[in-house]
């Protein structure tokens, strides 16, 4: 089922990948090197629109860019009356910061490493208490959890809507992939065919540990795939991290062990490859929020 979805995906021509992209943006996470490496997303002309760094506040070497913040609810807050996220949010936007979109949840069906491992219920009444008040009361266009690519994912989803008892209403839903490109296009596929009202963006994609020529095809076919899918609207390859630093394997960060432009980064940024290739470090302990899912992702879907 899932690889007749995805073979007839495939059916559908490539454009090229080059295509200057309104779509892209940043997924980032903070290392011991971004101080150094962060002008690189910043440099004007770039195709990169918006960025958000799993919280609720923009990160000080990219907030004051033309990039678009865009604030996450990681997880659970520690009390059931928290406001910290909405006053945050709020905060920013009293103080003349646009935030037209707002992200909610990461990986909450996720409990090992890094996944944000919240229950349905306590989900949607954070929701309902701290999120959905941003649309209500600023217009805020708001991001459903984003579950893993699993299908406890689907099944999280579901409970989540049903705790929510009619009083979430997101308005597009993130999704996160790691694995090949017919497995992301089966699942983006899948994710339309379960929620076909909401608009897409993918948050978090990528193809680890794979040789530098198949990591390079798949960053080229999902990009044009999603450049010519009008309901996906924004995209952020993962990731934006030295290959030294990286979880996901060397030939799939976007920047080399040095803090150069990977050619996939340059094609991300809409610049010209320089043929940069990166090279790994010691083997990496996942150390930051949303990385570690990504490893058990991987093992879920690549065994
Ligand atoms: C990927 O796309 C870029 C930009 O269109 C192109 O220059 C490059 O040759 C492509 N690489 C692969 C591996 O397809
Ligand atoms: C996405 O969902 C819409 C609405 O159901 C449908 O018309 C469209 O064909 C779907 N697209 C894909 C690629 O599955
Ligand atoms: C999608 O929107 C249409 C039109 O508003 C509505 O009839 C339909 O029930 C919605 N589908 C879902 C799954 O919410």
């Amino acid at each position: 089922m899932v690889s007749l979805l995805a073979l007839s995906l495939l059916a559908v021509p490539l454009a090229s990948a080059q295509a200057i992209s309104s779509k892209r943006g940043l997924c980032y996470v903070a290392t011991k090197d971004s101080s150094q490496d962060d002008k690189i997303w910043t440099e004007s002309g770039s195709d990169l629109t918006w960025y958000y760094n799993y919280g609720a506040s923009p990160t000080s070497d990219i907030g004051n860019t033309e990039l678009t913040f865009v604030p996450m609810q990681w997880g659970a807050p520690p009390t059931s009356t928290d406001m910290t996220f909405y006053n945050t949010v709020e905060g920013l936007i009293k103080s003349g910061t646009k935030i037209p979109y707002a992200l909610g949840f990461n990986e909450p069906d996720g409990c090992a490493n890094g996944g944000s491992c919240v229950d349905a219920e306590t989900a949607a009444s954070t929701w309902i208490r701290e999120i959905e008040p941003l649309k209500k009361n600023y217009k805020v266009s708001l991001g459903a959890p984003a579950v893993t690519g699993s299908p406890a994912g689907f099944t999280w989803l579901q409970n989540f809507f049903t705790a929510c008892n009619g009083g979430c209403t997101p308005d597009f839903i993130p999704v996160h992939w790691y694995g090949n490109f017919e497995g992301l296009a089966s699942h983006i596929g899948q994710v339309n065919a379960t929620y076909p009202n909401m608009t897409m963006w993918v948050t978090e994609y990528g193809y680890p540990e794979m040789s530098l020529k198949d990591t390079q095809d798949f960053y080229n076919q999902s990009a044009s795939y999603m450049d010519r899918l009008s309901y996906v609207t924004h995209y952020s390859y993962f990731g934006a991290f030295r290959s030294s630093v990286s979880n996901v394997g060397p030939n799939a960060a976007m920047l080399t062990q040095k803090g150069e432009l990977t050619d996939i980064g340059a094609w991300y940024l809409g610049e010209k490859a320089e043929g940069n290739k990166p090279k790994g470090g010691a083997a990496q302990v996942a150390k930051f929020a949303g990385w570690a899912m990504v490893v058990v992702g991987v093992m879920f879907w690549l065994v």
